[in-house]
């Protein structure tokens, strides 16, 4: 689905429906007055009357066949009062899902009505355009049976009477960007195991790179080994794919000597525990233990969507930002790490490995030492499907963020929740390290089963350098789901993309002297 701008007098605007936006007990057909121009008929459709506005709310309108705009979809957004842009986001996703059943080959959105919400403009605006994308997506690759795709439009247009106001142009392009990015996700996380493999992954950064300009760096099983990385090396000695270390940089013009912003991201193309087997139901699940390392690719891909190396800072982009995946199978076989074994990290920390299933925490730990000393980082976030405990403490929704300061951990925070991606803060207090100690060696890959996710954030805190600003996101619970919202059908979500977006478009302010 393209997105296009239509400039000009409403009454030449064309699309197969419009969509119309109301609350619930105003004048619907006050609110509606807005579209008359477009579709005259609109003042004297009986419909009207059965529709209340309620938030999610649909209802279809139709003219006569043969007028430019022939139908108007209207979209409740519930009371004024309680409106928030997530009900925004709900109520383009149901009258897109409307337009999917209908087959309306192009959908029109006034700019002026969006403009018009409570909130801010070109937020309205790009909030409209990802949620009109997201709901549609689909994970057809291997479906051979399927008579046809499920329909998607060919385009949605924004329709701007006067002048197209470049600052709405500008957010609609950055939620269709997104929501490229939240899709090639999606396909990643969703993609079985035995296509996404660590080395499909690496042809996945190749891609982008030369698409749009970024550098890769990737790194072999032996490298890895070779380089120290002990921690690394335990999880994909039991692996007969080949593991990666991969590197993406995204450079603006005159930033290469700045500290950059660096994503770490899990790329456990799956994880079976190793000889801590898991059990098996659900397993298959597990194919989307890459989701932190999916969320970079996403991030890379809107980025390139926004101009990439060579016009992305004209679009916001304007600081240097890292990706850096650790990307390996965790397998149970002759060759694979058992309980007890002792390993020595790049970090030169050694670790007793009690459950082979945290492995999570053992490729990151060598990935951020790695990333610490090859890219100095102004700022590092590592993001990944670490534990199951987070899903038990949070839920499914709701992502756990831990953060060296304040700032940075209220940035995610706040940032995160203005896109939809929620998250809430745990705290990284030494005492959760006494769960850690380990008899032989400097720590344990774990701890007991209370306060899981935390002691896993702490052990990942022992391998970020003194005064590093970092925060660690356990994105276990809202990556991939086994139930539908309206902006995602089942599986995985994207989630986490548009929060990478919005560190890497606004940066993170200096700790406040906490
Ligand atoms: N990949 C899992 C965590 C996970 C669980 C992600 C469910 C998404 C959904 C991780 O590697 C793991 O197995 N963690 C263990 C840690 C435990 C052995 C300390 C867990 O959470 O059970
Ligand atoms: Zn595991
Ligand atoms: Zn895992």
């Amino acid at each position: 689905m393209d997105l296009r701008f239509q400039r000009g007098p409403s009454g030449e605007w064309k699309a197969s429906v419009v969509l119309a936006f109301a609350f619930k007990g105003e004048d619907i057909r006050k609110q509606a007055q807005a579209l008359i121009d477009v579709a005259p008929w609109l003042d004297i459709a009986p419909a009207l009357n059965d529709f209340t506005g309620a938030a999610g709310e649909t209802g279809v309108l139709y003219g006569h066949p043969k007028i430019a705009i022939p139908r108007i979809i209207l979209c409740g957004l519930g009371e004024r009062e309680s409106y928030t842009v997530e009900t925004l986001r709900k109520s383009v996703a149901a009258a897109m899902q409307k337009c999917r059943e209908l087959k309306l080959e192009t959908v029109g959105i006034d700019v002026q009505t969006l403009a018009g919400l409570p909130g801010d403009a070109a937020r309205n605006v790009e909030e409209a355009v990802v949620s009109a994308y997201l709901p549609l997506y689909t994970y057809e690759r291997f479906r051979t049976t399927r008579k046809e795709p499920l329909f998607t439009p060919s385009w949605i247009s924004l329709f701007f009477a006067e002048d197209i106001d470049s600052t709405l142009r500008d957010a609609a392009r950055r939620g269709e960007s997104a929501a490229a990015g939240i899709f090639l996700t999606r396909d990643l996380v969703n993609g079985p195991a035995n296509l996404v493999t660590p080395s499909f992954l690496e042809e996945q950064a190749r891609k982008l790179a030369a698409r749009y300009g970024f550098t890769v760096r990737s790194m072999t099983r032996q490298e890895i080994a070779a380089a120290g990385m002990g921690a690394f090396e335990s999880v994909f000695k039991g692996a007969v794919e080949d593991a990666r270390l991969l590197a993406i940089e995204y450079c603006p013009r005159g930033m290469e000597k700045e500290q950059p912003l660096v994503f770490v991201g899990k790329g456990v193309t799956f994880d079976t525990g190793g000889i801590s087997l898991k059990p098996s139901a659900n397993m298959g699940d597990m194919k989307s233990d890459m989701g932190g390392a999916g969320a970079i690719f996403g991030l890379f891909e809107t980025i390139g969507q926004m101009g990439g190396q060579a016009g992305a800072a004209s679009a916001g982009f304007t600081r240097r930002v890292i990706g850096v995946m650790p990307c390996t199978e965790n397998m149970p076989d002759g060759q694979a790490t058992r309980p007890g074994d002792v390993v020595t990290s790049l970090s030169g920390q050694t670790i007793e490995i009690i459950n082979t299933d945290a492995e999570g925490r053992l490729i990151l730990c060598d990935a951020m030492t790695w990333a610490q000393r090859e890219y100095d980082p102004a700022v590092m976030v590592d993001l990944a499907t670490l534990t199951g405990a987070c899903l038990i403490a949070l839920g499914t929704d709701v992502a756990a963020v831990f953060a060296t300061d304040d700032a940075l951990a209220e940035t995610v925070r706040t940032r995160g929740g203005d896109v939809g991606d929620l998250y809430w803060r745990l705290p990284l207090w030494d005492r959760y390290f006494e769960d850690l100690k380990s008899d032989v060696a400097d720590m344990k890959n774990v701890g007991g089963r209370e306060g899981g996710t935390i002691n896993a954030a702490l052990f990942l805190k022992q391998f970020v350098d003194e005064g590093r600003r970092w925060a660690h996101l356990d994105i276990a619970g809202p990556a991939y789901r086994n139930k539908k919202s309206p902006l995602c059908p089942f599986g995985a979500t994207g989630f986490a993309v548009r929060t990478l977006m919005q560190l890497a478009l606004h940066g993170v302010p200096e700790p406040s002297g906490d």
